[in-house]
């Protein structure tokens, strides 16, 4: 790949995850690849951007990085939005700006600002799109129009210490929504963290995966695709990339049809919930994600449940400790019922609440703070000596 071809990229994930999105990039074979604060950068082609919207699972989105000036003030950031659309001669990965920014393609623009002067994110991306717009009246002589719902372009600015850069969003819609969980249930943990939750636990895809409180499966499901080499990307039918110019469909069919290690071919999944609604949600998600066949799903109580022949993974999302006693004894019980019916395999609790597990009285192995959402959140690991 030639230096011209090159474009600046940066896949943004959950607060907590960027070991997980580093390794999975570096697997990809990107270059420049650095862990930044809930995201990595990294460098490669177009077919790069359109490889990682397809096939990372720990990622939010994944953006191109189309010019930095300083933007010091509302004048500033006008100026330099304006320069960045009608400067001649300059392109990304061999699209110019002259084909980029070409006003037929409707366009959105939110910003986010930190450690800057200019704090309002509403009055940045005014006074970015004011200068975008008049880039193109002194280019073309005339300028795209605003769209909320599914522009061509899906801009964002991020202010950081005076210095504004504008990314292009290639993902839309962000990638944890895979496009299996129709059906949820309270408190559903995003698929990101799921998919994060079995990639840390080191699982090698050998042996059965028991969630003994599984919701609507999420974790079930990740674990699978994981097992069997299913790309996370697979269900979805349209990417905004693929309106951009220079795509090349042929290409990302390719793409498509790469073959991922599948290192648990024969895995077999067990989900537990006491809650009808929660297992008739895991089937129609297990179901749309193509791993209904491998799965068992019982209503009843996890701590009943009797495993399968091990040793293999097990993994839970308890929606414990609202009330901090309370949650101290759920968190101890669930302790217990790892130590004694799982003994010899791996776990991976997802612990949110006010105890964030501290209380389950067992040594993990490692305990990784995520930010869930607005929440904080421990992912612990275990070997279940
Ligand atoms: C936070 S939710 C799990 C969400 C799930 N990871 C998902 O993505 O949808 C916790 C689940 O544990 C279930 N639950 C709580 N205690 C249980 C028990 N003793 N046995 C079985 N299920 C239980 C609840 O019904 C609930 O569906």
């Amino acid at each position: 790949m030639s230096e011209s071809q090159t474009l600046e990229l940066t896949a943004t994930c959950a607060l907590g995850l960027e070991e997980f999105l580093e390794a999975e990039l570096r697997d990809l074979g990107v270059l420049g690849v650095e862990r930044q604060r809930a995201a990595v950068a990294f460098r490669g082609g177009w077919p790069d951007v359109w490889r990682t919207n397809y096939r990372l699972r720990t990622a939010n989105r994944v953006l191109v990085r189309l010019g930095t000036w300083n933007g010091q003030d509302g004048d500033a950031l006008a100026a330099g939005a304006r320069n960045l659309v009608r400067r001649r001669g300059r392109s990304w990965g061999g699209i110019d700006a002259g084909t980029l920014f070409r006003p037929h393609r409707t366009f959105s623009l939110r910003a986010t600002s930190s450690a800057s002067k200019e704090r309002d994110t509403r009055w940045i991306a005014l006074k970015v799109k004011d200068g975008f717009v008049d880039g193109q009246r002194d280019r073309y002589g005339s300028r795209s129009d605003v769209a909320r719902e599914d522009p061509d372009l899906n801009l964002r600015v991020w202010l950081h210490k005076n210095q504004a850069t504008l990314l292009l969003d290639t993902s839309g819609a962000p990638l944890d929504r895979r496009g299996y969980r129709l059906q949820t249930v309270a408190a559903p943990l995003r698929e990101q963290l799921a998919a994060a939750a079995i990639l840390a636990s080191g699982w090698d895809g050998q042996g059965p995966v028991v969630d003994p409180m599984c919701g609507s499966g999420t974790l079930l499901a990740e674990a699978a695709a994981i097992a069997l080499g299913q790309a996370p990307g697979r269900l979805r039918e349209r990417w905004p990339f693929e309106a951009l110019p220079g795509f090349k469909p042929e290409v990302f069919s390719t793409i498509r049809g790469e073959a991922l290690h599948a290192p648990g071919p024969n895995v077999s999944l067990f989900g537990i919930d006491r809650e009808p609604a929660a297992i008739a949600a895991a089937h129609s998600n297990l179901e749309r994600a193509g791993c209904l066949a491998l799965a068992t799903l019982e209503v009843g109580d996890g701590h009943r449940f009797e495993p399968p022949a091990g040793p293999g993974l097990v993994v839970v999302n308890p929606a414990y400790g609202e009330r901090l006693a309370e949650g101290r004894d759920q968190w101890r019980r669930l302790g217990d019922l790892l130590k004694n019916r799982y003994r010899g395999w791996q776990a991976v609790v997802v612990a949110g609440g006010e105890t964030l597990g501290k209380t389950i009285g067992l040594r993990p192995r490692r305990r990784i703070p995520i930010r869930n959402g607005p929440l904080d959140a421990r992912l612990l690991l275990f070997d279940l000596y």
